[in-house]
C-alpha cells in the first residue's frame, strides 16, 4: 500500500514533518477498511492538491476559491462544495482517517471541486497566491488548552498574517470552537491583527451556526455533550494595513 503520510516536493517522497513546521496531531487512527484504503490509492492521487502548480491549472476553471484548515471527517468541507458548486475548494487535513472520510463523501456525492492536501496546511500556505481565497475556515480546532501548549494552537499571528495575504479583500475568515481557551484565543488573535474585522453585531451573530455553513463533527460532539460552540465571522479590511 502507498504511504498516505507522504508527501511529494519536485517528485521525491518526504514526510511532511521533515520540510517545516512541527504537527503535534495524529495521522493515523484505527486501521482503515479496505474501501477507504482503496479511495486513497485510487481517488486520491486525482484530486491531490499540488502546490507546484496554479490553483486555476488544478481546478481548470477561475472561480471563488476557499481554504478549510483541518476539516477532519470532511463533513463541512463537502457540505459547502455540494452547496457551491460554482466555487472551489482547498481541504487541508494531516489526519490520514479524516482524508478517506472526505474521500468518501467526495465519492458519494460526485464533487468535483475539491482538492485535498493530505498534510499540514502551513507547507502549502506560500504556494497559494495573493488575494486567490475568497475566504478561509477554521472549523473546532484541536484546543490545546494548557498554556504551555499555547504555540501549537493552529491559529497563530503568522498564520494570520498568510491568511491576510491569500484572502482578498472582503473575504471572509470563519472560525468557530466549543472550548472557552479556544474561543478567547481565536478571538483574541483575529481581532488583533489588523487586517481583520469582526463582522458581530450582538450574541446572536456568535451563537448561532451560520444558516449556510454546514455541521462538522466535533460541533456535533459539542450539541451531544451540552457544550456552546461560538462561530467568529472575519472580514479580510478593504485597505492594507
Ligand atoms: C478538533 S479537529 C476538528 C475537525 C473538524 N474541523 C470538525 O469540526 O469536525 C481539528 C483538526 O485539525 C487538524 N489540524 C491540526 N493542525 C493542522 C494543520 N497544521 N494543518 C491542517 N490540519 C490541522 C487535526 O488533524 C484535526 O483533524
Amino acid at each position: 500500500m502507498a504511504d498516505h503520510n507522504a508527501v511529494t516536493k519536485n517528485g521525491v517522497i518526504i514526510d511532511g514533518a521533515q520540510m517545516g513546521p512541527r504537527f503535534y496531531g495524529r495521522r493515523k487512527g484505527r486501521p482503515l477498511r479496505a474501501s477507504m484504503k482503496r479511495l486513497l490509492d485510487e481517488d486520491l492521487p486525482q484530486i491531490v492538491f499540488d502546490p507546484a502548480r496554479t490553483i486555476d491549472d488544478q481546478f481548470s476553471r477561475k472561480a471563488d476559491r476557499y481554504l478549510e484548515i483541518g476539516f477532519g471527517g470532511g463533513e463541512h468541507l463537502a457540505g459547502l462544495a455540494a452547496a457551491m458548486p460554482d466555487c472551489d475548494f482547498i481541504g487541508a487535513e494531516p489526519f490520514i482517517n479524516g482524508v478517506a472520510s472526505l474521500l468518501r463523501h467526495i465519492h458519494e456525492q460526485q464533487l468535483g471541486n475539491i482538492r485535498i492536501w493530505p498534510d499540514d496546511v502551513r507547507l502549502i500556505m506560500p504556494s497559494l497566491g495573493t488575494a486567490s481565497l475568497a475566504g478561509a475556515f477554521i472549523m473546532f480546532p484541536d484546543p490545546w488548552p494548557k498554556k504551555r501548549h499555547a504555540a501549537r494552537r493552529i491559529l497563530q499571528t503568522a498564520l494570520l498574517d498568510q491568511l491576510a495575504v491569500m484572502i482578498r479583500p472582503g473575504g471572509r475568515l470563519v472560525l468557530a470552537s466549543d472550548d472557552p481557551t479556544a474561543k478567547s484565543w481565536l478571538l483574541q488573535a483575529a481581532t488583533a491583527h489588523a487586517d481583520f474585522m469582526w463582522t458581530a453585531r450582538g450574541p446572536q451573530d456568535w451563537r448561532q451556526r451560520p444558516t449556510e455553513l454546514p455541521e462538522t463533527r466535533y460541533m456535533k460532539k459539542a450539541d451531544r455533550a451540552k457544550r456552546r460552540s461560538s462561530w467568529f465571522l472575519f472580514q479580510r479590511c478593504d485597505a492594507v494595513a
